[in-house]
């Protein structure tokens, strides 16, 4: 396959800003999309779009040969994929790779689930060459609890479930690499870390990089959400939903797609809490915690 051309979208967000790079080593010349006029990427194009704005997506996406579709968890979210996914076809690009989540199912209780479901079930019957990413809970989502974890301790409802979370710079060279080699057509890859997590093994982890004492304390889901009252109804609920999911331990299955796309074995919480250890005493991000 020749070096593509790869409109990256959200490539200031969580994945994107480390697939811009990612695709860059791997020799692809990277357009990378953000609403934000005075943002610059080293060595990458820089588009300005919205999604909601379908006029700049379509400018975006000329001369392309090939997308990562990724956008952040919005009430709309699956109607403005479904629409970027059109302006792509319409467009003529080769190849679309959406970034969807683990277990994402039409019938789900979780609202995000069901939300990417629908974009897959869309993209399926498009008639574009594309591939579906589903990753599993985010390493990095931790950060959004560095204001207690630097007070020693954090809590989610979860209790003793065991979770496959994924370090995103795993996802992000997963995309990379299905972005930028062939044989992935039609085919969805359902991305995890080495092996299933509690969050008290993550406690352990985080304690032995940082070198401080921290504690994780199940929490109740209504605490829980009390303690996201800054986000709206939607998100909430939502975040709510995804910590049942995984506190019945239905996210907790291995996958070796981390591996088999890009060469080395995913990332453990051992790696992610070494690399993150400042980061994670720190502030807190404000991010979607999931
Ligand atoms: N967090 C998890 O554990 C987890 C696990 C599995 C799947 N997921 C999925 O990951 C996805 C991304 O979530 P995230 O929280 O990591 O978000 P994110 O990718 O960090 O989202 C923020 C990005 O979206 C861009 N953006 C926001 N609104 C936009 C718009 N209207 N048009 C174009 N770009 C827009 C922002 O770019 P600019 O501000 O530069 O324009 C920014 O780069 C969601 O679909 C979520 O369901 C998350």
């Amino acid at each position: 396959m020749n070096t593509p051309t790869v409109l990256v979208t959200g490539a200031t967000g969580t994945i994107g800003s480390a697939l811009v790079p990612a695709l860059q080593a791997r020799g692809a010349t990277v357009r990378a999309m953000t609403r934000n006029p005075g943002i610059a990427f080293p060595g990458a194009e820089t588009v300005v779009a919205d999604l909601s704005d379908p006029a700049s997506v379509t400018t975006a996406l000329t001369g392309v040969d090939a997308v990562f579709l990724n956008s952040p968890s919005a009430a709309d979210a699956a109607a403005l994929q479904i629409q970027f996914t059109d302006l792509a076809r319409d467009a003529g690009v080769n190849r679309l790779v959406l970034l969807s989540q683990y277990a994402a199912r039409t019938d789900s209780p979780v609202r995000f689930l069901r939300w990417h479901a629908e974009v897959e079930a869309h993209v399926q019957q498009l008639g574009l060459d594309h591939t579906v990413l589903r990753p599993n809970l985010y390493l990095q989502a931790l950060l959004a609890f560095a204001t207690t974890i630097a007070q020693g301790w954090f809590a989610a409802p979860i209790g003793d479930a065991a979770v496959s979370a994924i370090d995103i710079r795993d996802i992000a060279e997963s995309a990379a690499a299905v972005l930028t080699t062939t044989g992935h057509t039609g085919r969805t890859y359902t991305l995890t870390g080495p092996r299933a997590v509690t969050h008290a093994e993550i406690a352990v982890a985080i304690s032995a990089a940082t070198g401080r004492s921290v504690v994780f304390r199940d929490a109740p889901a209504d605490r829980f959400s009390a303690a996201l009252a800054g986000f709206p109804p939607w998100q909430r609920d939502g975040l709510v939903e995804d910590y049942a999911h995984y506190a019945r331990g239905e996210a907790a299955e291995v996958h070796t797609a981390v591996a088999d796309l890009t060469g080395h074995p995913a990332r453990d919480i051992t790696d992610f809490a070494r690399d993150y250890a400042a980061a994670l005493i720190l502030a807190g991000t404000g991010k979607d915690p999931r």
